[in-house]
């Protein structure tokens, strides 16, 4: 069989601030890391200014614009003050996510299909202005129809679900999971959109879903930053883009 071709990794930062926040400190500082990330082999940084700023602040992203040499990929809401932001900085990607100002993470994916107009009009301006849009959604077959049809060039499949069926030992469910995202890969592609996924991945949740052909980019942030505490950041990264390449075979 060929190998698979090379998977990108994009290391999302976000938690070296939320690390910094806690303390109203200047340290550590998530350009730092996005620096560190890059000598171990990432492909990308992935950064979330959330509307409450409750990680990455606006000076975090003038910052990485800045002085980074990887690809930027902005994460953000589909609102206003987001799209003003993106269009001024111009980052490579903006990945579109849903935003509550409740929730601890971004739980679930975008609707797509239930906004469609909106969210049309929302990726017009920002793909115009030659920014790779790519819109956060689950693997039901609606919202992927709906993402291609908005002019987005990317859509990156949610795998929480799997990785917390993973770690709760509920397998049946975890495999059906996985079943489902493999499809909604191979509808996306045949749709022409370029297939990312993340949320929740693991070194024990990565390889499977590293395996599908059609996925060309992981974005992987907590495991990395928690699992940097114990062996450090490039260490953490380095082992990851290792399993990633041994699923590639
Ligand atoms: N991709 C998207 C769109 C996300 O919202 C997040 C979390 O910010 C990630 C990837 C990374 O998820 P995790 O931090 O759980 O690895």
């Amino acid at each position: 069989m060929e190998p698979l071709g090379k998977l990108r990794l994009g290391v999302n930062i976000d938690h070296v601030a939320t690390v910094r926040n806690a303390r109203g400190s200047a340290y550590p500082d998530p350009v730092r890391a996005a620096k560190l990330s890059e000598q171990a082999g990432a492909d990308g940084i992935t950064a979330h200014l959330r509307e409450d700023r409750r990680h990455i602040s606006d000076r975090d992203i003038e910052r990485l614009m800045a002085e980074l040499t990887l690809p930027l990929n902005l994460e953000m809401a589909a609102t206003d003050e987001m799209q003003t932001i993106a269009l001024r900085h111009r980052p490579h990607a903006a990945c579109i996510v849903p935003e509550k100002r409740q929730e601890v993470t971004t739980e679930g994916g975008l609707d797509v299909a239930g906004q469609e107009a909106r969210i049309t009009d929302f990726v017009g301006p920002l793909a115009e202005a030659g920014i790779r849009v790519s819109l956060f959604i689950g693997h039901e077959a609606a919202q992927i129809e709906a993402a291609a049809r908005t002019g987005a060039a990317v859509i990156e499949l949610h795998t929480g679900a799997y990785c917390d069926f993973h770690y709760a030992g509920e397998t049946a469910k975890r495999d059906a999971e996985l079943a489902a995202l493999a499809s909604g890969a191979a509808l996306a592609q045949s749709f022409g959109l370029e297939v990312h996924a993340g949320h929740g991945l693991t070194y024990e949740t990565v390889k499977p879903v590293a395996s599908f052909p059609q996925v060309m980019e992981l974005n992987i942030g907590h495991f990395l930053i928690g699992e940097a505490i114990f062996r450090g950041l490039e260490a953490s990264i380095r082992e990851m883009r290792r399993l990633m390449d041994e699923a590639r075979g």
